[in-house]
This record gives structure tokens, C-alpha cells and sequence, in this order.
């Protein structure tokens, strides 16, 4: 039996026939007609009027803080539960990070609190706000936009797992000045690495594509007045890309319904539960998380995930928040504990778009037998 991955890529002939039809293209540059064309799809599936791809979601977020004009001295707001990229690229720009705890109904940052924190800062208002649409559902963006407009705090979304996920009718990733996409191969898409910047505003896309090829001056010699990034993404890889998009929607039904075959299998186990679905939207599922209480359940989610991984499965603790990482603990933050409380409980199952139903079965037989043995 081989190994069941979390969320592993998948590609096929359809990828392979892009990706050889930009080869004898000739376009073997971080430019062509692909890459266009890519970026045309991206912005269509999103409701933006433009996005920039680029080599990672990492680099999105970075540039997308650049663009607005956020550097050393300003603070940004910014989910505590989250993966490290979106709060690194606060570091990257000189800024401090302002870590914020999540709403227990949705596990996506607090409303409430950020209202807290923003009123708590009324003297000096933060520049920006990243808000992440965790494990593939959108922060609550109407809740939380009127808050920051009355503070003069510029909307970022950090949608690098949100892909084909939708918040009151309209795609993630549409909300906020900017948006971040991530095409990480563990992503419900992937260009094996990359991602995309998407906005409406024609200047911040024309800037993004500038300090992402170098911020190389339009004359004819190498002519440079500010730092630029080498931050595009390739051709061939965008021809990968088109390839994935036009999957998106069978990849959305696919781990939406891995969660509803989890949630079946497992929901009524005593001290089992899963991440919550707003009624505002409808998450890709990306991820599906389990909550486990150990003292009903019998077992901690650090037993579930070592027995299936005797088993050849992997899973994964739900993310560290940031305030519990080394590396960030001395970040100001405003905590309720959701996060902590998230995280020794959470674990994240494999839900790949291409986990077969009886590798499925597998994962749920693991969990229900550990849990058996600690009953
Ligand atoms: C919430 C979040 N933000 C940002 C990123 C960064 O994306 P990338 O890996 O493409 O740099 C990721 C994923 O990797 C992510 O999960």
C-alpha cells in the first residue's frame, strides 16, 4: 500500500500538453503568451480586473505590503492562526506584526477583537490589515472592512488557501485592496511554486509587475533608481497553471466531498468536531481539520497522527499560531486563547483532490481503531 499524503498535487495529460505546447513555443522565458494568458484566467476566476503572477504567495504578500506603502515603523494587523508567510512578509518590509485571535465559529481572525484593536490604536491606526482565509474560508471581509476604512487601514487578503472558495456570493480573493494567491504544489492548485497578486487598481499591478522583474527602468541600458525583486513567474510554469485552473471546480467538489465523507465516518463520535462552515460562504475545505478533546475522545490528535503515520498516512497538527512561535513571541497581540485552545486540539486529514474513496477509508479506520484502543 503506498503512502496517503495530505494534500499531495495532481496533474495529468492536460498539464503535460501545456506544458510541451509552451516548450515548442520557444517561450522558455519569465514571459510569453502563457503567462498572459494564465494571468487573464486568474483574474477571471477571482473577480479582479488584474492579477500578476509571480514566483510565490510569499513574494504576493511581500510586494502587496510594498505597494501600499507599508515599511519600518508601521504595525499590520494580521490573523494569529495562520502559516508563517503571511506574518514573515510583515517582517520582510520592516513592519511589526500585530498578531490577532480567531472567532471559535469560523477560526478565521476576530472581528470583535480586531474592532478591540483598532480602537486600542486610535492614535496612531495601523497601516494594513492581512486577513487570511484559513484552510480555504474567507475571513468575514464585510464585518471587518467598514472597521478599517474608518481607521484609514488599507484591506489586504492573504487568500493563499482560499482558491475557489466564495464569501457572499463572490470568489475569494476579491476582497481587500489587494489579494494574495499561493500555487504551492500542496495548494487545491499548483504551478509547483508560485502565486499571484490580484487587484483591481491598474497602478498597483503595473508596480507589482515593475519591483517583481527587477524594478528595471523601460530604457534600453540596465537603468535602476529604486531595489526591485526577480519574482515572476515563468511561462512554462503559468502553462502548468491554465492547466490547473481549468480544473478548479471538480477540485472544490472533490474536497468538499472528503469532508462530508470525514464528517459522516467520524462527526458523531463523542469529542470529535470539524472546522465550522460560516453561513456567509462556502470554503474549498483545502484542508479538512478535526477537533479532538481529549478528554472525551480518549485520545489526543498527537496519538491519532502517530498511529496513522505507523500506518504510511500523514497528517498534520493544525497551525501553530504565531504568538507560540519563537520567532514571533514578542509581537504585540491581542489573544482570547481560540487559537492556543485550536491547536492542541486541531488535525489536519488528507484531503487531496485525488485521495481515492478506499484510501479514505484507510485514514478513517486508522482514526476510528486508535480511538477504539483508548477507549
Ligand atoms: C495562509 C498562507 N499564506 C501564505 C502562504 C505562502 O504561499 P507560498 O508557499 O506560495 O509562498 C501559504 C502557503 O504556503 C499559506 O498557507
Amino acid at each position: 500500500m503506498s503512502r496517503i499524503f495530505l494534500s499531495p498535487p495532481e496533474a495529468g495529460p492536460a498539464e503535460r500538453q501545456r506544458v510541451l505546447a509552451a516548450m515548442d513555443s520557444g517561450w522558455l522565458a519569465p514571459a510569453g503568451p502563457d503567462l498572459a494568458a494564465f494571468e487573464q484566467e486568474v483574474a477571471q476566476v477571482v473577480a479582479r480586473r488584474y492579477a500578476v503572477a509571480l514566483s510565490s504567495g510569499t513574494a504576493a504578500l511581500h510586494l502587496a505590503l510594498l505597494v501600499h506603502g507599508v515599511g519600518p515603523g508601521d504595525h499590520v494587523l494580521v490573523s494569529d492562526l495562520t502559516f508563517a508567510a503571511s506574518v514573515n512578509a510583515i517582517r520582510y518590509v520592516g513592519a511589526t506584526p500585530v498578531l490577532i485571535d480567531s472567532d471559535p465559529d469560523t477560526w478565521n481572525i476576530s472581528p470583535g477583537l480586531l474592532a478591540e484593536e483598532l480602537e486600542a490604536r486610535r492614535a496612531a491606526p495601523p497601516a494594513a490589515a492581512i486577513l487570511v482565509d484559513l484552510y480555504g474560508q474567507a475571513a468575514d471581509h464585510h464585518a471587518i472592512a467598514p472597521h478599517l476604512a474608518a481607521h484609514g487601514v488599507v484591506h489586504l487578503s492573504d487568500a493563499a488557501e482560499s482558491l475557489g472558495a466564495t464569501y457572499d456570493g463572490s470568489p475569494a480573493a476579491s476582497f481587500g485592496e489587494t489579494a494574495a494567491l499561493s500555487f504551492n504544489g500542496n495548494k487545491i492548485i499548483t504551478t509547483t511554486g508560485g502565486g499571484a497578486l490580484v487587484t483591481n487598481d491598474a497602478t498597483v499591478a503595473e508596480r507589482v509587475r515593475h519591483l517583481s522583474t527587477q524594478a528595471r527602468e523601460p530604457v534600453v541600458h540596465y537603468e535602476h533608481v529604486e531595489v526591485g525583486y526577480n519574482y515572476r513567474l515563468s511561462n512554462l510554469l503559468a502553462a502548468f497553471g491554465r492547466a490547473q485552473l481549468a480544473d478548479l471546480d471538480r477540485r472544490v467538489h472533490c474536497r468538499r466531498a472528503i469532508f462530508d465523507r470525514y464528517v459522516a465516518a467520524l462527526g458523531t463520535r463523542a469529542g470529535i468536531g470539524f472546522m465550522p462552515e460560516a453561513a456567509t460562504g462556502r470554503t474549498n475545505r483545502w484542508l479538512t481539520c478535526m477537533t479532538i478533546d481529549s478528554t472525551v475522545a480518549g485520545c489526543t490528535p498527537t496519538a491519532v497522527r502517530e498511529h496513522l503515520e505507523t500506518l504510511d498516512i500523514e497528517a498534520r497538527p493544525t497551525w501553530k499560531p504565531m504568538h507560540l512561535q519563537p520567532v514571533f513571541a514578542q509581537c504585540p497581540a491581542r489573544l482570547d486563547g481560540t487559537s492556543a485552545r485550536l491547536f492542541a486540539s486541531g488535525l489536519c486529514l488528507p484531503s487531496g483532490s485525488s485521495l481515492t474513496p478506499s484510501d479514505q477509508d484507510r485514514v478513517i479506520q486508522g482514526i476510528l481503531d486508535v480511538m477504539e484502543a483508548h477507549s
